[in-house]
C-alpha cells in the first residue's frame, strides 16, 4: 500500500520538503488542490511542528489531534474532511488503520480503479488503463476509505453507492516514436489528427455532430465560450467564426476572470468549456456556475470520461489523442477545427449560411490535411533563422481578426519553452501604446495572410518597421521590409492560411526553445494540466 503525488507548488517553492506525502506521528497524506483556510487551522499547533510551507501538512497534524479524541481513525479523518476549506482530491493513510487508504474528493479529480486483487487512485483514466479494468468516478463532497477487500463511498455522513464503469482495456501511451521531442512529435501529427477529428463529421454540403441532438440549439441566440490557456485562444478563434457563419453573437471569457465576476447569464445562452485535459480547475468551475443557473452546457475537451466531460450536458471530444508536450500543439488545432465545424453546423441549424458558403468551407475544411503538414523545407529555414531571435527584449507577434488569436498563441507558445518576453496584438493596436517599446531589437513577428486583411496589416507592419523593428513576416506574398521573410504556400481560406501559419510559429518557438537549450516538453514553472485555482 503506498500513496503518491506529483505537486504543482500552490504553497512553497517546489522543494523537497514540501513534496508530498507529508507526514506526523500517526498519518500520511498527498492532496491535490488549495486548503483554502490553511493559514487558520495552523495556529491551533505550534510553528515548529510544521516542516513544509504547504497549505496540505496541516491536514496531518489535524489528524492526529482528532485521533487522539476519538480514538478512530476513520472519524478523525471525516473530520479533518469537515475542517478543511477549498478544493481537493486527498488520500491519507496511518499506521493506526493499516491496509486502509482514507480519500476525500471536492473540486479536484480523484478516481478509483479497480482490478482483481488491487486498487488504485488518480486524477484521469490515463495512468489506470493497463493497470485495471473499471473505474469510479468520485462525486464532489464523497469521501470514505478502500481496502483490498472492500471500498466504502459516503456523503453527509451517510454512505451511498457508486457505479463502477469499464476502462478501455488497451494501453495508449504516448512514445516519441523517433522524434526528439514530444511537442516535436504532435507538431508534425496535426496532419493525421485533424483527419480523425473531422472524421465522419462531415459530408460534401452539411455537418453532422452525432454528440449533438437535432433540438439542441433550439432557443439559443447567443454564445459564451469560457477556457483557459491554449483552449482560451481556440475561442477566441472561434468568436470570429461563429459571427461569420453562423451570425452567432459570442463572447469569450478567461475561466478564472469569469468565475468571480458576477457574470449575467441569460437562459438563451449556450454555455462552451474548452479544455485539452477536462480538468482545469477554473474552467470546471466557471461550467457548474453556468450549470447552476440554467444555461445548457457544451464541452470542447480531448479526454472522454474528464470532469469538465462528465459535468456538460453534450459534449464534442477533439480525437487529438494524448498530449504529452506541455505546450500545447495537436490539441489547439484540433478544437479550432471542431469548433469551426461547429460554426458551420450552427449555420446550418439555424439556416444563416447559404448551401453554396456551406459548401465551399466544407471543401477548405477537406483540405486542413494538406496545410498542416510540415514541410521540411520550411522547417530547415525556420531552423536557420531561429538563431536571429535568441536574444532581444521581447517579441511582438501581431495579426488582425483571425489571426489576432493566433498571434496571441504564438505569442504564448514562445514565452512557454523559451522563457523570452512575448506578446500578442491585434495589429491595429500598435499605435495605442506598444509601438513605443519598438527599436531594432524588438521582434516582430508579423502574421500577414494574403486573405484576409492583408493591405491593412501590412500598414501596421510598415508602422513597426519605419521604427526599426527587427521584422520576421509570414506570410505567402513577398514583402519588402521585411528583415526575414517565413513564406507560406497560397491558399484561398482564411482559416487554411490560420492552419499553416500555426504550424510555422509552433515551430519557430520550438527551434528557439532547442537553441536555448531549454527542455521543450516540461518547460519551467508550469503543469500540463493545472486541477487547482
Ligand atoms: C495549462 C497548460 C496549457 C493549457 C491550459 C488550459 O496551463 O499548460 O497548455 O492551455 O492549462 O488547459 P486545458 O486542459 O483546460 O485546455
Amino acid at each position: 500500500m503506498g500513496i503518491g503525488h506529483t505537486r504543482w507548488a500552490t504553497h512553497g517553492k517546489p522543494t523537497e520538503l514540501n513534496a508530498h506525502p507529508h507526514s506526523s506521528m500517526n498519518a500520511h497524506v498527498v492532496h491535490n488542490g488549495i486548503i483554502e483556510n490553511y493559514g487558520e487551522l495552523k495556529k491551533e499547533f505550534s510553528e515548529n511542528k510544521f516542516l513544509s510551507q504547504t497549505d496540505t501538512e496541516v491536514m496531518v497534524h489535524l489528524f492526529d489531534k482528532f485521533f487522539e479524541e476519538t480514538k478512530d481513525s476513520f472519524q478523525a479523518f471525516e473530520k479533518v474532511i469537515e475542517s478543511v476549506d477549498g478544493a481537493y482530491a486527498i488520500l491519507l493513510i496511518t499506521e493506526k488503520d493499516d491496509g486502509k487508504i482514507f480519500f476525500a474528493k471536492k473540486g479536484s479529480p480523484l478516481q478509483i480503479g479497480t482490478e482483481k486483487g488491487e486498487v488504485f487512485f488518480a486524477s484521469s483514466d490515463a495512468p489506470l488503463i493497463g493497470l485495471a479494468s473499471e473505474a469510479i468516478y468520485l462525486e464532489d463532497n464523497t469521501y470514505g476509505y478502500v481496502t483490498i477487500d472492500e471500498i466504502k463511498v459516503f456523503e453527509n455522513g451517510q454512505e451511498t453507492t457508486f457505479v463502477k464503469k469499464a476502462l478501455a482495456t488497451s494501453k495508449f501511451t504516448a512514445q516519441k516514436e523517433g522524434f526528439t521531442f514530444f511537442m516535436e512529435k504532435e507538431i508534425y501529427e496535426q496532419t493525421n489528427v485533424l483527419n480523425d477529428t473531422i472524421l465522419g463529421r462531415v459530408d460534401s454540403e452539411k455537418v453532422l455532430f452525432d454528440e449533438i441532438d437535432d433540438d439542441f440549439f433550439v432557443g439559443i441566440e447567443d454564445i459564451t465560450i469560457c477556457a483557459c490557456g491554449t483552449s482560451y485562444h481556440a475561442g477566441l478563434t472561434a468568436s470570429y467564426l461563429f459571427g461569420r457563419l453562423a451570425k452567432v453573437k459570442t463572447t469569450v471569457e478567461i475561466a478564472s476572470e469569469f468565475r468571480y465576476k458576477d457574470p449575467v447569464l441569460r437562459q438563451n445562452e449556450l454555455f462552451v468549456v474548452i479544455s485539452q485535459s477536462g480538468e482545469t480547475a477554473d474552467t470546471l468551475e466557471a461550467l457548474k456556475m453556468a450549470k447552476k443557473a440554467g444555461l445548457k452546457t457544451l464541452a470542447i475537451c480531448n479526454v472522454d470520461n474528464s470532469s469538465i466531460v462528465r459535468e456538460s450536458d453534450a459534449t464534442l471530444l477533439t480525437r487529438a489523442g494524448i498530449e504529452k508536450g506541455v505546450a500545447s500543439t495537436k490539441a489547439f488545432s484540433a478544437q479550432v477545427t471542431v469548433l469551426w465545424l461547429l460554426a458551420l453546423y450552427v449555420g446550418q441549424v439555424k439556416n444563416r449560411i447559404s448551401l453554396e458558403d456551406l459548401k465551399k468551407e466544407i471543401k477548405a475544411i477537406g483540405k486542413i490535411k494538406d496545410v498542416t503538414k510540415v514541410d521540411e523545407n520550411l522547417r530547415n529555414r525556420i531552423h536557420r533563422l531561429s538563431k536571429r531571435y535568441l536574444h532581444g527584449h521581447g517579441f511582438f507577434f501581431i495579426g488582425r481578426d483571425l489571426f489576432f488569436p493566433l498571434a496571441l498563441e504564438g505569442a504564448l507558445k514562445l514565452k512557454e519553452i523559451s522563457y523570452l518576453h512575448a506578446e500578442g496584438y491585434p495589429s491595429g493596436e500598435m499605435k495605442h501604446g506598444p509601438i513605443a517599446l519598438v527599436d531594432s531589437e524588438l521582434f516582430t513577428i508579423a502574421l500577414m495572410p494574403e486573405t484576409l486583411l492583408y493591405d491593412k496589416t501590412r500598414s501596421n507592419v510598415e508602422e513597426l518597421s519605419a521604427r526599426d523593428s527587427t521584422i520576421c513576416a509570414i506570410t505567402p506574398t513577398d514583402f519588402d521590409l521585411a528583415d526575414d521573410l517565413i513564406k507560406t504556400a497560397k491558399t484561398n481560406h482564411p482559416m487554411l492560411e490560420f492552419f499553416e501559419m500555426m504550424i510555422v510559429v509552433q515551430i519557430l518557438s520550438m527551434e528557439i526553445s532547442i537553441r536555448l537549450g531549454n527542455d521543450v516538453d516540461m518547460p519551467r514553472n508550469l503543469a500540463k494540466s493545472v486541477t487547482v485555482e
